[in-house]
Order: C-alpha cells, then sequence, then structure tokens
C-alpha cells in the first residue's frame, strides 16, 4: 500500500541544487557542460552497474531491496518493539560501527533533542542509549544512569567477533547474571542469520534469545534500514514503514541513468570529477541540529567504501576522498573561514531544512541598538535559513564549490530519501572509481592486530611480527 497521499510524497521529495558547482556561478573554478558531458557515459555504465547488481549478496548489494523485501520482518519488529516498549525503561543499543551510528542517527534526527531528559509522559518510550565504544568512562556512565534489570539490551554484531561490541556484551551479560535475570529476557540479538558468535551464544542457551538477521548481503555502514536501525527506531515510536517507504521513492526518484534525472547520480558525478581535480576533503554541513549526526553517519559510509588501496584491476589506486563532518550554523564561527579563504581542497555539501519542526519567533527589544534590534520579529527559522544560503552565496562568490541536499522537512519519509539517496551516491561513486565499495579489508587488519595484541588464540604469527615491527617506544619523544 502505497505511503500517504501522492500529493504529500511529492511535497516531502528531497531535492539536489548543484547550481553553485557549476561554472556558470563559479567561472573558472566550476565544472563546465563539457566536464559533464565528458563524464556522461562513464556515469551511465556506473549507474548500470549498480542497476545489474542489485540485490546480490555475493556483492553486498543487498541494502538495495530492503525498501521492499521486509514485510514479514517490519511486523516482527513492530510486535517485538511494542512488548520492549512496555516492559523496559531503558532500551540499550551495544554496538559499533555500522551498529551504531545508524540508529543513533535517526534517534537524534526523529526524537526530541532531549528525550531522555523528558518526563516520562512526553518521552513515552523508554530512555535510549547508544554504546558506541569502549571508553571505560562511557561505560561507567551507563551504568550510573540505568538500572540494568530493567533494560532492555540491543546487541548487533553480524561477526559476533568485534571486540568493542563482545567486550560491552561480556560486561552487561555479567551484570545481568550477578542480579539473577536470565540473560535472554533482557538482551536481544541482531546478527547474522546462522553464523558467527551470538548465535553460538543463543545456542548455549538452548536458542532462547530473540533473533533479529542482520542480512548476509547488507553490510554495517549499509544496514541502516534492516533490523540494525528498524528496531531501535520502532522501539523509540518511530515509524519505520515511512523511513522505507521514503528510501523506495528516492530509488524510484534515481530509476535514469543521466544525472538530470537522477539526483543520486548527479551527486556522484560531481563528487568523482572534483576528486579528479585534487579536491580531497567532502564537508557535509547539514543546517539542522536533527541532523547533526547525519554527518557522522555519512562519514563512515563514504570512509569506509570509498578509501581502497587498489581497484578491481589490482591497481594501486588509494582513492577516497576525507569525509569531515561540519554543523551549520555552528561551523560558520569554526570551519567556514578556512572553507572560504583556505585551499581549493573542499567540496561543501549543505543539507537545508525548508521546514524545521517548530518555529521560534523573536522577541523584540534592544531598538535602540540598530545591531541587535533589526532581529525582533524575525523568527529563528528565517535566521537560520538566512544565515544557510548567505554561507552558500559566499561560497560560491569565493569560488568555493557547494551543492544543496534541500529536505522539506525532516521527518520518517525524507530522512529514509536522504539516507538512500547518500548509500546510491556512494555505491555509484564506488563504479565510476572501478573500487570494492562495500569491503574494508583496513577495517579488518585493525580488528586483528587488536586480536593479537590482547593474546587472541590463532594471532600468535601476528603478534611476533607487532612485536618486531617500528613500535612507539620513547625514542622521538618531547
Ligand atoms: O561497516 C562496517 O562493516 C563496520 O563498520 C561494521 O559495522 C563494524 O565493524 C561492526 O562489525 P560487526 O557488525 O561484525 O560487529
Amino acid at each position: 500500500m502505497a505511503y500517504k497521499t501522492k500529493e504529500w510524497r511529492n511535497e516531502m521529495r528531497v531535492t539536489v541544487d548543484y547550481n553553485y558547482m557549476m561554472s556558470k556561478s563559479l567561472g573558472d573554478e566550476g565544472i563546465k557542460d563539457s566536464e559533464l558531458r565528458a563524464v556522461k557515459e562513464s556515469a551511465e555504465r556506473a549507474f548500470e552497474y549498480v542497476r545489474l547488481n542489485r540485490g546480490r549478496d555475493d556483492l553486498f548489494m543487498g541494502w538495495t531491496e530492503l525498501p521492499y523485501n521486509q514485510d514479514a520482518i517490519v511486523a516482527d519488529i513492530l510486535e517485538t518493539a511494542k512488548k520492549v516498549r512496555k516492559k523496559f525503561k531503558y532500551f540499550v543499543v551495544l554496538g559499533i560501527g555500522g551498529s551504531a551510528l545508524g540508529p543513533i542517527m535517526v534517534f537524534n534526527a526523529l526524537k526530541h533533542l532531549h528525550y531522555n531528559e523528558l518526563s516520562p509522559q512526553k518521552r513515552n518510550g523508554p530512555k535510549f542509549y547508544v554504546e558506541d565504544n569502549v571508553d571505560p568512562v562511557r561505560m561507567q556512565a551507563l551504568l550510573d544512569v540505568i538500572e540494568p534489570e530493567k533494560t532492555c539490551f540491543n546487541v548487533i554484531s553480524k561477526s559476533g567477533a568485534t571486540s568493542e561490541t563482545m567486550t560491552q556484551y561480556l560486561i552487561i551479560a555479567d551484570i545481568l547474571k550477578s542480579k539473577g535475570v536470565n540473560l535472554p529476557e533482557n538482551i536481544i540479538f541482531t546478527t547474522d542469520a546462522s553464523r558467527g558468535n551470538l548465535i553460538k551464544i543463543d545456542e548455549s542457551f538452548g536458542g532462547a534469545f530473540k533473533k533479529f538477521v542482520l542480512p548476509d548481503g547488507v553490510g554495517g555502514r549499509f544496514s541502516e534500514l534492516c533490523p540494525v536501525g528498524l528496531l531501535p527506531a520502532a522501539v523509540l515510536g518511530i515509524d519505520i514503514k515511512g523511513m522505507l517507504a521514503g528510501a523506495a521513492y528516492m530509488d524510484g526518484l534515481c530509476s535514469k541513468p543521466n544525472i538530470s534525472k537522477n539526483p543520486a547520480l548527479a551527486c556522484a558525478v560531481l563528487q568523482y570529477i572534483t576528486m579528479k581535480q585534487g579536491k580531497n576533503i567532502n564537508v557535509l554541513m547539514p543546517y539542522s541540529d536533527n541532523l547533526k549526526l547525519m554527518a557522522d553517519w555519512y562519514c563512515q559510509l563514504w570512509a569506509e567504501s570509498l578509501g581502497k588501496a587498489v581497484d578491481y584491476e589490482g591497481k594501486k589506486v588509494n582513492a577516497g576522498t576525507t569525509p569531515v563532518k561540519s554543523l551549520g550554523v555552528t561551523d560558520q564561527h569554526s570551519q567556514v573561514q578556512l572553507y572560504i579563504e583556505g585551499p581549493f581542497d573542499k567540496v561543501i555539501t549543505f543539507i537545508s531544512v525548508e521546514k524545521y519542526a517548530c518555529e521560534m519567533p523573536i522577541a523584540h527589544g534592544c531598538e535602540d541598538i540598530p545591531d541587535v534590534g533589526f532581529l525582533g520579529g524575525h523568527t529563528m527559522q528565517e535566521l537560520i535559513q538566512a544565515e544557510n544560503k548567505a554561507t552558500a552565496y559566499a561560497l560560491m562568490r569565493a569560488g568555493r564549490m557547494n551543492y544543496t541536499i534541500k529536505m522539506p522537512a525532516v521527518n520518517e519519509f525524507t530522512l529514509g530519501q536522504l539516507m538512500y539517496l547518500l548509500e546510491l551516491q556512494t555505491a555509484y561513486t564506488g563504479a565510476l572509481l572501478n573500487i570494492n565499495t562495500f569491503n574494508q579489508p583496513g577495517v579488518e587488519n585493525g580488528k586483528k592486530a587488536t586480536f593479537a595484541l590482547l593474546g587472541k588464540k590463532g594471532y600468535e604469527a601476528q603478534k611476533r611480527e607487532m612485536d618486531s615491527a617500528p613500535a612507539l617506544d620513547g625514542k622521538y619523544i618531547v
């Protein structure tokens, strides 16, 4: 069944304006139409590559189908979320990377910015935390504010072998046991269907844990629209069907191979052209506190997907640009000076919001002080939007490339669109670069080095090699 009315969906359409990337606005610093024409065929090939491989688990392209193939899973998630909301005072995600950044981003985007501090009536759901690290101070801080026996812990790990997540699990499991809690009562696993250590733990409990599947063909950073993100969102009362409908809508908007008709392909081509020009920094700057953590989520998506040593032919390419998170207007008073006058090495992507979730009139006062008085009678929405426009304009006047993703509002439907847009953009860019977008050998190497350092069986050779490698041994200490 279609989500809301056609008119509403059109009103909520997320669009991309790239006028300030082009030479018509930027002169010599901008992209010429001829440069767009020059990559037309490569863009079509990238589009075809993604289209032809849709849903392929072996290529980790399963995420493309998530908006369409989860009816039964969504029903199970909603049912589980209902029980969790009824029974628990707190909901805690244990996970890291792709298993944590999505849930916290969606929470930040769609719930009250001070959700946990609201009264239970206003909050209308359990308090929510995501443990995205193994900093002991953070773990202690969590333990200081929750009551473990009244908490539902969602352990999210595809492999069940990630040291950080399993450390969090071990600590929590021990606390729960010490309080006489039967672990499956308070813990839900989101993991691989049949492999991995969470499955082994579940088996040792006779299959008593509630489990959700992180599908085979879906990598961590592309997993927000599967149970990884959908369960936490549903527990928070977020309309997960709306998020999936938004993703499907964006998929529909990206069904053509030409950049004037496909916003994700347009963004990918802009990033690709500027990458080739040596612009190494890719800034995402939402003008919305609700979208602040979208930049964190995007940084992982972009960095882990495109930072690759070799291409599909095995040629050394050291691909990728460095994603940077920024927040409007806050970073106008911090980073924007560098963006406007520093090296010509950046592309800025703004995310603009046309209608904020609430309005805040600016009171009159200080009429005799012109520097202040002019603000009275306006609204905060007007101010933030004016500053967004002014920054894009100032960048353009300084010859700095920037484009804007426009969101009519921040809601489930537009957020689903935005996520899918950025995922597709990343997939197209990877295809343009002829690299494997969906593996993460660098991350895996770091995981293995940690295993070796902490004495995991089977990693003795790596430990010996690390012991003989240059170490931080104090020779150059100051
Ligand atoms: O995007 C990725 O694949 C990674 O960030 C993983 O999500 C992260 O390393 C956690 O892995 P796992 O789900 O196996 O615990």
